[in-house]
């Protein structure tokens, strides 16, 4: 289903790995962030369901679902429907996100859309956050949702956070998450299922595949993620930049996923007042092996760089024709063969360059892009990235740093 390579040398002992491994165990069982209990969860599951069926008049004409939410509330939701939106179960609703405060944008992702066939989710675990709450006030007031149109709302929030109240106070439908699950590590809780399980994937099976990868790694069968923690926790001074390099544009906000949990969970001041961190880079192939690759190749050797693969994708019969141009005789050699092996050999060519310049490199494949698989990748990320906070001392799960723009923000816009 899934194959972790690794072409690094692996340098880490039994002793490191089993002592890694009792934090991450202490971790879980002191719940020091729930995520970990989320592959096992029917809650969302089951609250989801009684949601569908209480609004069942209004899901059935819907056509768009508006996510209202940012980081940790949109990003982990929009790389799952990335990878699977090519599957045919896939309800053909159209799925926008309002994130930004860029006004075009705004403007842009809500062009032609009818409130009648719309469902807006307001997504916030703090339910403060002011890019989510100026937007939300931006979209009850022009298409009328606290009053004409409540039942086209939707709020997935903390318990007791201060938009679960405002929920409650004004008859909202609303669905509350554990503050325990930090706003990355929440797609596997309603502020994932439920907007997956709306657009008709079968979340039990990302589920599975979450489950899969928790026991695995528990029963002590998946330390190829101990390995690699550790590589990276020991080596961060001289390899600092990791580079996801997916090979599929099914993986775009994947990459964008990883970015802000490898980002916001790690980049931190340790328990010893040591700033700690890894630089997340987000790369897709081949596109960007015409622009990033040369940084790699002969920069300097501070990046390792992980590749993401798909074994079993896209359509074979879509081939190069076996065309020969004047002047272009170069190019032939490619020709009658898909573009689906091309962007195999291109992959495998460009990380047998990287490994040979001595590139720290691993490889993940996975067979196909199913919800199961997406379960295990999301998982897997989730856990590497614990195990590398735990080695860096650091909390994982907090984001200190982004406080003192919002203060600054506040500040700005007080002031006499
Ligand atoms: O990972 C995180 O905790 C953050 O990126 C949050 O998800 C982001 O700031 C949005 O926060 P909230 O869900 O509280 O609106």
């Amino acid at each position: 289903m899934i194959e972790f390579h690794s072409f690094f040398k692996n340098t880490s002992d039994k002793k490191e790995k089993s002592l890694l491994f009792k934090e991450i165990k202490k971790e879980k069982k002191d719940r020091v962030s729930a995520y970990y209990e989320l592959p096992y969860s029917t809650e969302a599951l089951q609250t989801t369901k009684t949601f569908m069926r209480v609004r069942e008049e209004v899901l059935a004409k819907i056509d768009t679902l508006v996510i209202v939410g940012i980081g940790g509330s949109s990003l982990g939701l929009k790389a799952i429907d990335s990878m699977l939106s090519h599957l045919s179960h896939r309800r053909k609703i159209s799925l926008r996100f309002l994130e930004h405060t860029d006004p075009i944008l705004i403007v842009q992702n809500l062009e032609g859309l009818n409130v009648e066939n719309t469902l807006f989710i307001v997504i916030s675990k703090s339910g403060t956050t002011i890019e989510t709450t100026s937007l939300m006030k931006y979209v009850l007031c022009r298409y009328n949702l606290l009053s004409v149109h409540k039942e086209h709302l939707l709020v997935i929030t903390d318990c007791d956070s201060a938009l679960a109240n405002w929920a409650d106070e004004n008859d909202i439908y609303s669905l509350t998450i554990d503050p325990l699950i930090g706003g990355r590590f929440s797609v596997l809780s309603h502020v994932g299922i439920t907007p997956l399980m709306l657009l008709g994937y079968n979340v039990e099976e990302i589920l599975k595949g979450a489950r899969e990868v928790e026991e695995k790694f528990f029963n002590r069968e998946l330390d190829c993620l101990l390995e690699k923690a550790i590589y990276y926790a020991k080596n961060y001074r001289k390899y600092p930049i990791n580079v996801l390099f997916s090979y599929s544009s099914a993986f775009t906000h994947f990459n964008a996923w990883y970015v802000q949990l490898w980002g916001e969970s790690l980049g931190k001041i340790n328990k010893e007042s040591k700033s700690v961190g890894l630089t997340p880079v987000s790369l897709i192939g081949s596109i960007d092996q015409h622009s990033f690759l040369q940084l790699i190749v002969q920069g300097p050797n501070d990046k390792s760089v992980t590749f993401l693969s798909v074994r079993q994708f896209g359509d074979e019969s879509v081939l190069i024709p076996d065309m020969s141009l004047s002047s272009l005789e170069s190019t032939d050699f490619v020709n009658g063969i898909s573009f689906k092996k091309l962007l195999r050999l291109q992959r495998e060519s460009t990380m047998e360059t990287l490994i040979a310049r001595g590139v720290p490199t691993d490889l993940i494949i996975v067979d196909e892009l199913s919800e199961k698989t997406a379960g295990i990748l999301i998982f897997s990320y989730e856990i590497l990235t614990s195990c590398i906070g735990s080695l860096f001392q650091i909390n994982t799960y907090d984001q200190p740093g982004v406080e003192f723009g919002k203060q600054l923000l506040r500040s700005k816009l007080t002031l006499p």
